[in-house]
Formats: C-alpha cells, structure tokens, sequence
C-alpha cells in the first residue's frame, strides 16, 4: 500500500496513511515524509507503533533534534535528552498537581509557535501520544500561511519588514504567572519578523502569536493591538482544526506554518502522557547545545529579588 493523503481543510493539515513510520524509511519515503509536511504544514499519522527510540530515530529525517535541559543528577525522565514531556505528568509518572508548573503549562492553551522565544527557531515538533484523557485535550491548529495569503494588501504593506520580541514569560504572564513587565524585561528574549518566507513551500506566513510581546520600534500598545489582530485573522474557523489523540498517534506540525494550542482537559484527575521531539531550524549547532537550560536558569516563578 503506497502512502496515502487526505485533507483536513483545503489548503491546510492532512492524515497519512499506508506507511509504517516506526520502521526505517527509505530516501523515497523520506522525500515523501517532508513533502506531505511542506505542503500541509500539519501531518497526522495514527497507531504507528511508535516507541521513544522509533520516535527519535523518524524525527531526524527532519534534521538536528533540539534537546531537553540537562539538570545535573537527574537523567531525562525517557532516558532521551531529545524528548521533552509535554504531558502532565511527573518524573515519577504521576499526575502533576504542583500549583506554579500547573499555570506555567496553562500558557501552552494560547495560540502559539513552539519555542519562538529563543534565537534559533524550531522548525517542527513532533508529539506522540502515549496515554490520553478520556474527554478534551485535543490540540488546535491554524493555518499562517494561508492566514498571510489572504491578508489585504494594506495589512501586507503595514507588517513588512516588521519584528516582534518573542518572550516566554510574557506567554506565562498571559496564562497567569506571576510576573510583572519589568521581570520579563530581566529574562531573555528573541527576536524575528512577523512575516517569514517558508522555505519548504516558497510561501509567506505569518509568525506571531502568544510569546510576541512587542514590535520592535512601534508604541506598545500599538505594538500589542496590531498582534492580537493577526492572532485573531489568523485563528478564523476556515484556518483551524482540531485533532483528537489516541495513544500511539503522533502529529508532526511545522512551526513556521502554523500555530496550535491545546484543548482543556481534567488535568488534576486525568493522565495525558505525550513526549515530543522538535526539529531545530538550519544546521546542526555547536557542542555544548543547551539553550533550554540558560533559559530556565531564574526558575518559572517571579525571580526573587536577588535573581536579576
Ligand atoms: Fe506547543
């Protein structure tokens, strides 16, 4: 059975069928992987079997795995520095109820891009599902580059050449963490324009959403209205889907072609056990590479006085 496409919405997402992903992939195959993605931007592959090895090893057709922080005495949870927990679970595997980690991960319930906090973009992510909640917890999508496409030309006028600042913190705040605007101007940011050229397809999209803080050289408030109306063009209904998960599911979304959020669930009463791999855009780093571990270096909560 040959690989088989069908579309989520006309221009946007599809579930793959009739390739076994949890086995080695031929060049063809490969080819076929990546040019699903280029085009759809979101790729569904169900029950594939896969497992933390099989998972790591299909990823990097991709290109270079961006890895987890290293935290000294602590081996990763997976034994892979390559699979971030993205779940909510503990290293023991139970179900988190710590208060402050609890509204850190309610930022990843606003549209977002994974990781456009940091200077090197990641291109895709990779989740697969393991255990799931019985009702909700379903992951949204929505479509940037046709988002961007059907921008009227003044809108396209009035953003090009722009930048915004990316912050995580600034995603957090939103989501209910206590930090103020002068803590978050203490941590570390990124920043990268508000219209991308997508290599993969040669279309534009548009890279905003909840870790865009600013506009770089625009009034803040200005700066502020002019992304939550992108977000918002961006997040219509003929731009979105949403896909439920069933362990073993894996759903490959590109970064810099979409947004996606997750759907509410019964997170102190109900297991959601997902590990993702993401693809760092361009070429492989330099050695040491653990970017997430600077980041959360001042902690997830308001730095104490002391921590500047
Ligand atoms: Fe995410």
């Amino acid at each position: 059975m040959s690989m088989t496409i069908k579309p989520i919405l006309p221009r946007f997402g599809a579930e793959v069928s009739g390739i076994d992903i949890s086995k080695p992939l031929d060049a063809e195959q490969q080819a076929a992987v990546i040019a699903a993605m280029n085009q759809w931007g979101v790729c569904v592959y169900r029950n594939t079997g896969l497992d933390n090895d099989s998972h790591i090893r299909f990823s990097q057709i991709f290109g270079y795995l961006e890895r987890a922080p290293s935290r000294p005495g602590k081996p990763p949870r997976h034994g892979h520095r390559e699979l971030f927990d993205a779940g909510n679970l503990t290293e023991t595997g139970e179900i988190l109820q710590d208060e402050a980690l609890l509204v850190h991960k309610k930022g990843d319930r606003l549209w977002h891009t994974d990781s456009s906090f940091m200077d090197m973009r990641s291109a895709y992510s990779l989740l697969l599902a393991y255990e799931v909640p019985r009702e909700g917890g379903q992951t949204w999508f929505a479509d940037t580059r046709s988002a961007y496409d059907d921008l009227p030309q003044s809108m396209k006028d009035r953003i090009a050449g722009l930048e915004a600042e990316h912050s995580l913190w600034w995603s957090r705040m939103l989501a209910g963490v206590p930090l103020t605007e002068e803590e978050i101007d203490q941590r570390s940011s990124a920043r990268h324009p508000l219209v991308l050229h997508h290599e993969g397809s040669g279309r534009d999209a548009l890279y905003v959403a909840a870790h865009a803080r600013d506009i770089v050289g625009m009034e803040r408030d200005d700066g502020r209205a002019l992304i939550r109306e992108l977000i918002e063009w961006a997040t219509q209904p003929q731009y979105v889907f949403s896909v439920d998960w069933n362990p073993g599911d894996l759903v490959i979304w590109d970064n810099l072609a979409s947004m996606h959020r997750g759907g509410d669930f019964d997170e102190r009463n109900e297991r959601r056990d997902m590990r993702r791999t993401t693809v760092r855009e361009g070429t492989p780093p330099a050695e040491p590479d653990d970017p997430f571990a600077v980041l959360f270096s001042a902690g997830l909560k308001a730095p104490a006085k002391t921590d500047a």
